[in-house]
């Protein structure tokens, strides 16, 4: 049966009570389990989950307070959880060979000494970390901090975090997983809901945007053309914001945006929409409705300087990375190109190997990287741990203004090419680089790299 739109309203995950505070310190305690999730109306899904629930209960972190997070499995396979966008030592990064088996516990500490940003945690165990993902172990990691509140932005119940991600459920409503197959996962789901509608008032929303799709690029307009103010992306506020009607979230990045639905007179309903497949466009088109109501008293603001980037040293090393995949149609796919299975990703024409660095960077110094997407027909994007890292170009050109701010994830469309450029001031040690594209980057499209 078809999945009626738009009849259940959005929920937003619950926030996760540390179970102890110490003096510097929060302690959460999240189990690594089986649940039941009402993705549509009436039918309950067994999904994995962080604690319950999905997306899992969001931790909500403070800026210079340490959150230690204890983790207990008691899933069959192993597990991790990678906090995205976190830069965090190694033993703490949760890296793909760095698993907690079947009822192991695990203690990750993050220390929060980085920008305000919507974070997320994942799983991250090698060879199965797609399917984990894609069933459900996610949840938001939202880092705030006093300077950020202090500027006036739409806050408390006006500060509404929106997980989205696409899902495959069969007739009886269990998960489907099967590699890369996109355009089968046609259930758009929307923190864990399918098409819910959210109640609005009248005033400023602040909407954080976050891709928890494996494979599913969103390209997200209200269905009048309205702009939406764009403030954040990936690692914290963008220097100014930007208007734009059109915002393009890929697997792994966050996009936040002001929306204003002040304008419009009660009962307005607008759609937010997806203007691209793959998939049934009456299905995957469309995510979520805003039902606007009366107006609430709106004392938030957006000012014009958000904050100020951290700067742009001058690079010392020159990089090339090249992402590719054996694409069906093309002659290279394996199995005479049915299904994704024995399809491999490269970067730089190499598969991931967990016994091999691929890239050696000096602890302290600025590099610029050439990031290319050498597919015709796939999109691709590129993610770093432990560093955010700052675009310059897109195909030559000086990226837009919701990409200049701080970014792990990029988003790179069939032959499209980036520069960007990171610092590598934090920690030593070997952390990874991949396509988020989960799937592709379960296809062995990763790379390694040691700062040293
Ligand atoms: Cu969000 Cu290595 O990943
Ligand atoms: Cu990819």
């Amino acid at each position: 049966a078809a999945v009626p739109h738009f009849t259940r309203p959005l929920t937003v995950p619950p926030v996760l009570r540390p179970v102890r505070r110490t003096r510097d310190t929060d302690h959460y305690l999240v189990v690594v389990r089986r649940a039941l999730a009402e993705l549509v109306p009436g039918v309950r899904t067994e999904v994995l989950s962080y604690g319950g629930g999905l997306p899992g209960p969001t931790i909500s972190a403070t800026r210079g307070r340490r959150a230690a997070v204890h983790h207990v499995n008691t899933l069959a396979d192993p597990v991790s959880a990678h906090l995205h966008g976190g830069a965090n030592p190694v033993e703490h990064d949760g890296g793909m060979m760095d698993t907690v088996p079947r009822g192991g516990r695990r203690t990750y500490v993050y220390e929060n000494d980085q920008s305000a940003a919507s974070l997320w945690v994942h799983d991250h165990a090698h060879h199965v970390e797609s399917e984990h993902v894609y069933r459900g172990l996610s949840h938001l990691y939202l880092l705030r901090d006093p300077a950020e509140d202090a500027l006036g932005l739409p806050s408390g119940r006006y500060d509404v975090p929106l997980v989205l991600r696409d899902a495959r459920l069969d007739e009886r409503g269990r998960l489907v997983y099967e590699l890369d197959d996109a355009e089968q996962r046609s259930t758009v789901l929307v923190n864990g809901r399918a098409w819910p509608y959210l109640d609005v008032a009248a005033r400023k929303y602040r909407l954080r945007l976050v891709n928890a799709s494996n494979l599913r690029t969103f390209v997200l307009a209200l269905s009048d053309g309205a702009p939406l103010q764009v403030i954040a992306s990936d690692g914290g506020l963008l220097e100014r914001p930007f208007p734009t009607p059109v915002v393009v979230v890929s697997p792994g990045e966050r996009v936040e945006v002001v929306a204003d639905f002040s304008g419009y007179a009660p009962g307005t309903q607008l759609v937010l929409a997806n203007m691209t497949g793959p998939g049934p466009m009456d299905q995957v088109g469309e995510v979520l409705r805003f039902h606007v109501g009366a107006p609430a008293p709106d004392d938030s603001r957006v000012p014009e300087v958000l904050r100020a980037l951290p700067p742009l040293p001058e690079p010392t090393v020159r990089r090339e990375f090249v992402l590719s995949m054996d694409e069906p149609g093309t002659g290279h796919a394996g199995h005479g190109g049915h299904g994704a299975e024995g399809r491999s990703g490269t970067i730089n024409g190499r598969t991931f190997d967990p016994a091999r660095i691929d890239t050696r960077v000096r602890w302290g110094t600025t590099e610029h990287w050439t990031v290319t997407n050498a597919g015709a027909t796939v999109p691709h994007n590129f993610h770093l741990h432990l560093a955010q890292f700052r675009l310059l170009t897109r195909d030559g050109r000086p990226v837009d203004p919701t990409e200049a701010g701080e970014k792990d994830t990029v988003l790179l469309f069939p032959g499209q090419t980036v520069t960007l450029q990171a610092t590598f001031d934090t920690h030593r040690g070997v952390y990874p680089y991949h396509c988020h594209l989960v799937d592709h980057a379960a296809m062995g499209m990763t790379g390694q790299l040691e700062v040293v």
